[in-house]
């Protein structure tokens, strides 16, 4: 039945005259971070595969800035990795050196509310509760060591005990606050790992980043490795995904040969499961993938790098409402960090920058509120108004960082999202 199914279809494209015909193991939807890493790991398995990826290069999220006219460049994207065997292994196999991710260096942190006066300061208020360095410290071994033995189920991802804990439903605030670490709910901000919480506050293993500062060169690596046109695919329109007892049939247009199908045993979808999009890519949503995956929301983020800001180049500005305990400004609209975390760029005159929303708001129209944003910045701190800022890096990071309500993870989502793990070959 399939078969004659599938010489039917092949009939019916040899007729068509340009409809060519792959056949893999597995078909990997999205060449990102895990796309990338899966069809890599699937390849040193001894499977083959097609890693399909919609823009002209692998990597995703990473952005890295190539400085002109010298051979040097930074990354205001993804920066760091766990120094974790998962991620020497993969960097080593490609032959990508690492380096401990520079911590601090020589940037100069500063505050200012930005919604608010936009007035800066280097002092961190007495009355904010990370202004004590001892506390900060305390808190971060603290923080670590409650993750460690309670909350390490994180780092397996969405694999939640069931029920579902209460603390881990707590606004970040709310469960800083419950156990007594206010001092680092601004600087870690989020649910973080232990590993991220301790290389990020100075008292775990380095995080690590790559020797020339250039992610886009793991990335290009990988491409290498599994042979564009062969085992991955750029520019790639997906137009239909169909799944059977027999496996999966992508089709799709690429640059390499017009209308193409991979007929594969297995699928792995590794771009955001916004339902808009997998419908966009013509995936056979089955009622349950619709209903589960419908329920997403995500932000918006962008990621900069700025010439000529007028702000001195070894500033680390972090935008902070004061009047929160926990300084952390509430969105829609924020200014995250001038200069790279930590770090600064290294060139002159060129600084790496963060934006994020929960409103959806165009690139235009988030470049007008950055430099709207950074004049006020200027006005209120004396620096010259007159400098004209340029945007040479920009990139668009939505759909970023997707959730659902927390009463629907309460009733187990994460699980019912689990159980669809190899159903259907996917
Ligand atoms: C600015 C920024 C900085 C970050 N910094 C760090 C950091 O320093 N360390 C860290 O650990 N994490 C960091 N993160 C988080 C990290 O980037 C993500 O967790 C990770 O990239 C997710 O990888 P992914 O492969 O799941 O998804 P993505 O990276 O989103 O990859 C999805 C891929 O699928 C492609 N795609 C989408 N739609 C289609 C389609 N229809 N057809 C074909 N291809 C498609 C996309 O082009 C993309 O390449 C950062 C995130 C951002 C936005
Ligand atoms: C992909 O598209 C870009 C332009 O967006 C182009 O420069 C590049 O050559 C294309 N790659 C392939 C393999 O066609
Ligand atoms: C990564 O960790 C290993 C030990 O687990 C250590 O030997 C190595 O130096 C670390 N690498 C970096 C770049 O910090
Ligand atoms: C800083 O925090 C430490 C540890 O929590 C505490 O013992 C000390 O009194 C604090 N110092 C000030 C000036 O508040
Ligand atoms: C550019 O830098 C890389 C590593 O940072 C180095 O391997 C390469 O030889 C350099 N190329 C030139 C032309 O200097
Ligand atoms: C196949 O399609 C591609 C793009 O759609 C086109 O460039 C190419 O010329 C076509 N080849 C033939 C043999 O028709
Ligand atoms: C965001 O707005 C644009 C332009 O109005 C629209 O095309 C897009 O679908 C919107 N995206 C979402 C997720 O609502």
């Amino acid at each position: 039945m399939v078969l004659s199914f599938l010489l039917l279809s092949c009939a019916t494209a040899a007729l068509a005259g340009n409809h060519s015909y792959i056949s893999r193991d597995v078909v990997v939807i999205g060449g990102g971070s895990s796309g990338t890493h899966a069809a890599f790991r699937l390849r040193q398995e001894g499977l083959s595969v097609a890693l399909l990826e919609r823009g002209n290069r692998l990597g995703g999220h990473v952005n890295t800035f190539r400085v002109p006219n010298t051979n040097t460049s930074f990354d205001f994207g993804v920066i760091f990795y766990h120094n974790i065997s998962v991620a020497s292994n993969y960097f080593s196999a490609l032959g990508v050196d690492i380096i401990a991710a520079p911590s601090g260096g020589t940037s100069v942190s500063t505050y200012a509310d930005i919604n608010g006066d936009a007035k800066a300061t280097t002092l961190v208020p007495p009355s904010m509760p990370w202004a004590n360095s001892t506390a900060v410290t305390t808190a971060t071994e603290k923080y670590v060591n409650l993750y460690n033995t309670q909350f390490s189920f994180l780092d397996d991802g969405f694999n939640f005990p069931d029920p579902v804990p209460e603390d881990i439903l707590l606004p970040w605030a709310d469960f800083m606050a419950k156990y007594g670490l206010d001092p680092i709910s601004f600087s870690a901000y989020k649910y973080f790992s232990s590993l991220t919480a301790g290389g990020f506050l100075g008292i775990g293993p380095a995080l690590i980043t790559t020797a020339d500062f250039n992610n886009q060169g793991i990335y290009d690596k990988a491409l290498e490795k599994l042979g564009e046109g062969e085992g991955a695919f750029l520019n790639v329109t997906i137009n239909h995904i169909t799944r059977d007892e027999g496996g999966v049939s992508v089709t799709m247009k690429t640059p390499y040969g017009g209308e193409q199908t991979v007929r594969a045993k297995q699928l792995i979808i590794a771009i955001p499961p916004v339902v808009a999009d997998l419908r966009a890519v013509g995936l056979d949503l089955s009622a349950e993938e619709e209903h589960l995956f419908g329920q997403a929301s995500f932000r918006w983020y962008f990621d900069a790098v700025i010439r000529n800001s007028g702000l001195p180049d070894d500033i680390a500005l972090s935008n902070i409402d004061f009047t929160k305990p926990d300084g952390i400004p509430i969105a829609p609209q924020i200014v995250l960090a001038v200069g790279q975390v930590g770090l600064t760029t290294g060139v002159p005159g060129l600084q790496s920058l963060y934006y994020s929303s929960d409103r959806n708001i165009s690139n235009t129209d988030a470049q007008a509120d950055i430099l709207a944003t950074l004049a006020r910045y200027r006005a209120a701190n004396g620096l010259d108004t007159s400098v004209k800022t340029e945007f040479v890096g920009f990139h668009n990071h939505e759909p970023f960082e997707l959730t659902v309500p927390v009463d629907v993870i309460r009733k187990g989502y994460y699980k019912e999202r689990n159980k669809l793990q190899g159903c259907r070959n996917t």
